[in-house]
Formats: structure tokens, C-alpha cells, sequence
């Protein structure tokens, strides 16, 4: 506590707007395994804690920069892009050696990736994208192929359908509005269900990646749609709102309504499991350590691939049942 009240009279204003914003930053002092005399400083500005994949994706990267012996500063923006802007500023500020994050939306970073670069600081995108047409503002991006995730759900349900000609109305959950995975599962799912029409969205709108908003907004689909045969949610945590909805509406989840979700969760497997989900397309939050090896080689000035993409599957309920005892989050 000591430490971070010393930090924020330091840097002064900007660091106080962004404490006060973001709900505090944290630094982690690490010991051990690192790869010089002097400790690489990371200052990680994360989206928020809006699911269970973002928890186990700040746990992953807090635990692997204590394992890899780099010293973390960490803040926790609370979904808002203006916290991000001011947490990064405050990294500048304080010369840290790589700054990472994981952009709540694509757009609007350019200013202060430019300031970023301007202060010789490397930038690493983990998780999302953005969608600046100047590539040099960031090192590299880590993380899923969001458009290739949507794709694997939509794939799926025309498996699923292919003996039907009966038209299939589809309700669809969106993750925060303007963010990579949001835009990205939205245009791949929709890229291969329209290849045939029998498949119709009837609705589709954000949940914001929230249980609660997930399940307010199935809640209002339910009331203004009789028919729904598909629920596609862009996360587990929103389809596990809206399994709360349909119960409550009287209906069968992954009966009446078939549901499709992306992460691959711990509570969003067991409810596969259980059959309440029908099919789930994995998105892996465990980068960490992927995260510290290459911010150890940005900051020794080594050549690291633009883009690296995690590996990922999906899973039935019956894998789910086999695999859920070993998962890892
Ligand atoms: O960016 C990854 C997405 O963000 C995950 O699918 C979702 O659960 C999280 O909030």
C-alpha cells in the first residue's frame, strides 16, 4: 500500500485520475529468473474483470511474470477505454520497460500509441486487437483468431441443421460493443451460417460480456421473439445469463434452444456438461507465459513475430465431460 501511494504522489495527476477510474493499480515486485542485472518493468492495462476468462487471464499474466522474474504494474480498467488511455499514459510516464494490454475496442489508440513510441517504450498487444493502420505502434499482438472462433460456432449449427430445410431463428449475444472478439465472432459466424438462408438472426445485440447483462438481454429477446431455436453468445458468461432467462421463461436450455458460446470457461464446460450448453468454441486466456517470453525478447531489441496466435479447439458436450476434470480454468 506504502509502495503504490508513494507511486501515485510521484506522477502526480494523471496517475491519481487513473487510480481513482480504474479501481487502483497494483505493482508485483518479483525475485528471481531474470534474464539480466536489471528487472524488466512490464505496466499491464487490462480490459476489467467482466468474466471468468478474464479472471483466469490476469491470473495467468500475474503469475507469470513472478515466474519470470519481471516486475508487473497492473491496472484493472473497468471496461472503459479512457482508463486504459490513462493507465498507458502513467506506464509512459514512469519509463516502465514494455507496456501490454488488451484493448477494450479496436478503435482510438493511435495518440497514445504514437506518444508510446515517441518515449522509445514497446508495445505489446495481448488478447485483442486494435485497429490502427500503422502497424509500427505495436510490436506484436498475442492473442485468438476471433474471426476463425465465430466461424468453428457457425460451422457447428450448419452441421447440425443439415438435414433440415426448416428455417432456423437465431438470437445472438454481441460482446462489448466496438471490441475485437465482437466484431470479429459477429462477422465469422455470420460469414458461414449465410451461405445458406434458412438461417436467420433475429435479433441480435450486446451483452456486454457480463452474466447479468447476458441474461437482461435474453430476458428481452425471449419476450419479443416466440420462436428461438439458437442462442449464439460471443462468451460463457453471457450464455450462462441467458441459461438463467430461458429457465426462467419455462424453457429447456440446450433443448428448446440450442445454445453455442465461446471460451470454453470452467462454469461454461460444466453447464456443457450438463447439457444446458450444446457446443462451445474454445478461447484460451492462459498467455502469460507466452506474454513474459516475448517481452523479454522486445525489450533485448530481438526480432518477434508480428502476430501469434494462440492455439485453440472446441468441444462437445460428451468431450466436456471428459476433459472438465483437468481443465485448468
Ligand atoms: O477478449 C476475449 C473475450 O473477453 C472473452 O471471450 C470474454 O469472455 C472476455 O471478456
Amino acid at each position: 500500500m506504502f509502495k503504490r501511494i508513494s507511486a501515485l504522489l510521484i506522477t502526480g495527476a494523471t496517475v491519481l485520475a487513473m487510480a481513482g477510474c480504474s479501481g487502483g493499480s497494483d505493482d508485483t515486485a518479483n525475485s528471481g529468473g531474470g534474464s539480466g542485472d536489471k528487472k524488466i518493468v512490464m505496466g499491464f492495462a487490462q480490459v476489467g474483470a467482466e468474466s471468468g476468462w478474464r479472471t483466469a487471464n490476469t491470473k495467468s499474466i500475474q503469475e507469470s511474470a513472478k515466474e519470470a522474474g519481471i516486475t508487473l504494474k497492473f491496472s484493472d480498467a473497468q471496461q472503459k477505454q479512457e482508463n486504459q488511455i490513462k493507465a498507458i499514459r502513467s506506464y509512459i510516464q514512469q519509463k516502465v520497460d514494455v507496456i501490454a494490454f488488451s484493448p477494450v475496442v479496436e478503435s482510438g489508440w493511435d495518440t497514445v500509441l504514437q506518444e508510446a513510441k515517441a518515449a522509445k517504450i514497446p508495445v505489446v498487444l495481448t488478447d485483442r486487437a486494435v485497429d490502427s493502420k500503422d502497424t509500427s505502434l505495436y510490436r506484436t499482438f498475442l492473442g485468438s483468431d476471433f474471426v476463425e472462433e465465430g466461424k468453428k460456432a457457425g460451422q457447428w449449427l450448419v452441421d447440425q441443421y443439415k438435414d433440415s430445410k426448416d428455417p432456423v431463428n437465431i438470437v445472438q449475444l454481441e460482446g462489448t460493443t466496438g471490441s475485437a472478439p465482437a466484431n470479429d465472432r459477429k462477422s465469422g459466424f455470420e460469414q458461414v451460417i449465410s451461405a445458406d438462408p434458412k438461417f436467420k438472426v433475429i435479433a441480435s445485440q450486446s451483452g456486454n460480456f457480463t452474466r447479468a447483462e447476458g441474461k437482461q438481454v435474453m430476458e428481452a429477446f425471449l419476450k419479443s421473439n416466440p420462436k428461438i431455436d439458437v442462442l449464439w453468445a460471443h462468451n460463457d458468461d453471457m450464455g450462462l445469463g441467458a441459461i438463467e432467462a430461458i429457465e426462467g421463461a419455462g424453457k429447456v436450455p440446450g433443448k428448446d434452444i440450442k445454445i453455442i458460446t465461446a471460451d470454453a470457461t470452467h462454469d461454461g464446460m460444466q453447464a456443457l456438461a450438463d447439457g444446458k450448453i450444446n457446443f462451445i468454441v474454445e478461447c484460451n486466456p492462459l498467455m502469460g507465459p507466452q506474454l513474459m517470453d516475448l517481452a523479454k525478447k522486445v525489450v533485448a531489441g530481438e526480432t518477434v513475430p508480428q502476430r501469434v496466435v494462440t492455439d485453440e479447439t472446441t468441444f462437445t458436450q460428451e468431450q466436456a465431460k471428459e476433459v472438465l476434470p483437468s481443465r485448468k480454468y
